[in-house]
């Protein structure tokens, strides 16, 4: 299974998911994190802090990602993605079993989802992982609502959490794996129904 990690837009928590949901994917399965945005976040967060049964590729450009994502070594895929690059995204997308894209509350953010959602191939299940939320928030309480109405399936929300922010500076944060359990459940339920 090949799950792509994306959205058009930067600084949504992509690369946050990607390494949350490898540790949990890990639990069952070796687990191979792709990292196709040429900033290197994901491998720089693993080199710092390897989690075991994940190991690491680099693929910044479409025909790294392709050969990365042809290997059938691993049943577990992940694929990060930077924001921007459209011909890398596209790419990603299109390999992709399922995609996960992860978005914060407001308004703002809700054009370029949008814009993500449209770049997913006919008939590849996605769903949206509503990151750093404030879920005392009447404004998260809003948002979730919003994309329940349109039929934009949320498959699990994050608390903002300090300690997640740390990334690679601090170990995975209890509450962060809890939550990408739960995305990971959701993730599967989506897939079985696809
Ligand atoms: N649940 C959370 N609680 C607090 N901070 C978070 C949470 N999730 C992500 N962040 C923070 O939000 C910022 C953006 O997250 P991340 O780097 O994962 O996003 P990204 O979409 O991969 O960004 P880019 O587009 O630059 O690759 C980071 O500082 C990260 O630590
Ligand atoms: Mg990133």
């Amino acid at each position: 299974m090949i799950i792509t990690i994306a959205n058009v837009k930067g600084e949504v928590g992509k690369t946050t998911s990607a390494v949350y949901l490898a540790s949990v994917s890990a639990l069952h399965n070796p687990t191979i994190l792709v990292d196709s945005d040429p900033q290197r976040s994901a491998s720089e967060w693993l080199a710092e802090r390897p989690i075991d049964g994940v190991s690491v590729v680099t693929a910044p450009s479409v025909k790294a990602l392709q050969s990365a994502t042809d290997k059938a070594s691993c049943k577990i895929i992940i694929v990060d993605t930077p924001p921007g690059h459209e011909g890398l995204v596209r790419a990603a997308l299109e390999f992709a079993d399922v995609v996960i894209i992860p978005t914060r509350v407001g308004g703002v953010e809700v054009a370029r989802v949008q814009t993500t959602i449209a770049m997913i191939p006919n008939g590849t299940p996605f769903g949206l992982v509503i990151a750093s939320a404030r879920t005392w928030t009447r404004d998260f309480r809003e948002t979730v609502m919003a994309w329940n109405e349109v039929g934009t399936k949320v498959l699990g929300v994050v608390p903002e959490r300090v300690s997640i922010a740390s990334g690679p500076d601090a170990e995975l944060y209890p509450d962060g794996i809890e939550a990408y359990s739960l995305v990971w459940l959701a993730l599967e339920e989506l897939r079985k129904a696809a």
